[in-house]
């Protein structure tokens, strides 16, 4: 459920119709939901309740504005990060360290080394490599470092193979065979503190089984590291969980749903439950505002050719994924549609969103939404092409802000430097 709904004829995002926001700051432009993205949140918390204890660590990357940060930390989420920048956001939206798990496969010492000085829940720690460097950056600092391991468990997340993470072919994680020998390397390491046990098995999940099968290792993995002396109080089970892109009957299973899969797996262990939900919480609380330039008439098809590209939603190019683009005008009922061919003015075919599109007539001016570009959208944005990264806007009620503005292009060419010889 989302926020961006037709109220007379006008696309709105909660009260503010998106044709004010488009006169406003122009497009194109990312716009959010507050009441989504809380709601998407309340939703975990529902679904882990059950559970004595839990913290939903928001995996960053989906959406790292400071300002949604800032309205999920004040909601009582932590943070999953997997770099050093951001930690920071995380930490200049008032998250405190202690709410804060650092994941990621390639963390660097000096990463290492400023996160456990600002202060930290827990490492996510990948590699034997890894849990060597982080010993010897705790203990040189006169510190301990909590970590979970990441295991690796072999299931077939039955998703897109650019982000599935558990098979033991990707690159994640410390395969489930070697576990209990790399937990023995841990306890035995200077500056090193066992907490828990982490998984992540992939995004955009759209089937429970896989997660059945691997928290079922997870709690027969926990009992075991239990036999052999350790202390696992908590549980990160990684992120993942599927959205509806489209909008028909395929709908993934619901958070709840996946609450009760937890709780039948590992829920008699008795540990804290950490999740790292991104897309779920951010994906369809965001949509994508963009104008048409030109309707331009090909060979046997139309093209609509909008102000947005490939640098600024790289997700269709990337993995062919499908965002539902609406009209901001709303149809009336029973307008004849015509076949499009939607794309951006980059110069590559691959800048195409959408082919064979349905839509009602549209013309130059008119405005159109991407919607579910809450999540790996405008974090995955660039400068191709020199078009500057487009702004982010935060709505709530029958108000709104810019979270992100444009930048002008004297301020991407002043980033620039010529060497002194030419
Ligand atoms: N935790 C870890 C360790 C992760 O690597 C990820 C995502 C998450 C949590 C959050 O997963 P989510 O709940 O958002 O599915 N750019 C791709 C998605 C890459 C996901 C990478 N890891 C896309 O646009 O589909």
């Amino acid at each position: 459920m989302d926020h961006f709904n037709y109220r007379d004829s006008i696309l709105h995002a909660e009260d503010v119709p998106l044709t004010r926001i488009a006169t406003e700051i122009g497009t194109p432009a990312y716009i959010y939901s507050t009441a989504t993205l809380t709601r998407h949140f309340n939703v975990f918390q529902e679904a882990l309740s059950w559970a004595p204890e839990y913290l939903i660590c928001y995996a960053v990357k989906a959406n790292s504005n400071i300002a949604v940060l800032k309205l999920l930390g004040d909601l009582g989420a932590g943070m999953d990060v997997v770099s050093i920048g951001e930690y920071a956001r995380a930490r200049a939206a008032g998250v405190p360290g202690n709410r804060i798990v650092f994941s990621g496969v390639g963390k660097t010492r000096d990463e290492m080394r400023l996160a456990l000085e600002g202060g930290i829940r827990q490492f996510n720690v990948e590699s034997e490599p890894e849990l060597l460097a982080l010993s010897e950056v705790a203990a040189s600092m006169d510190t301990i470092a909590p970590i979970a391991l990441r295991v690796n468990p072999d299931v077939d997340a039955r998703t897109h193979e650019k982000i599935a993470t558990g098979k033991s072919e990707n690159k994640f994680g410390i395969p489930i065979a070697r576990a209990r020998a790399a937990y023995a390397q841990a306890a035995a390491l200077p500056g090193i503190e066992v907490v828990g046990v982490d998984m992540h098995i992939g995004s955009q999940l759209t089937d429970l089984l896989p997660y059945r099968q691997a928290y079922s290792k997870m709690a027969e993995l926990t009992r075991a590291l239990r036999s052999d002396g350790h202390q696992i109080r908590r549980l990160d089970l990684g992120g993942g969980l599927g959205i509806p892109y489209k909008r028909d009957n395929s709908a993934p299973p619901l958070p709840i749903e996946y609450g009760q899969v937890v709780r039948e797996t590992v829920g008699d262990l008795g540990c804290e439950i950490e999740i790292e939900p991104g897309r779920n919480i951010a994906g369809n609380s965001g949509i994508l505002l963009s104008s048409v330039i030109y309707v331009k008439q090909g060979e046997g098809r139309d093209f609509l050719i909008l102000d947005a590209a490939m640098n600024d939603l790289i997700r269709p190019a990337m993995y062919g994924a499908h965002h539902d683009i609406v009209p901001v005008a709303e149809p009336a009922t029973g307008a004849e549609l015509s076949a499009y061919d939607v794309v951006g003015p980059v110069c590559e075919t691959g800048d195409t969103f959408q082919k064979g599109s349905q839509l009602p007539a549209l013309a130059d001016g008119d405005l159109v939404a991407f919607r579910s570009a809450g999540a790996y959208g405008a974090v995955m944005a660039s400068e191709y092409n020199t078009r500057p990264l487009i702004p982010e806007v935060l709505v709530d009620g029958d108000r709104f802000a810019v979270i992100r503005p444009r930048p002008s292009l004297e301020e991407i060419l002043a980033r620039e430097a010529l060497p002194d010889w030419l």
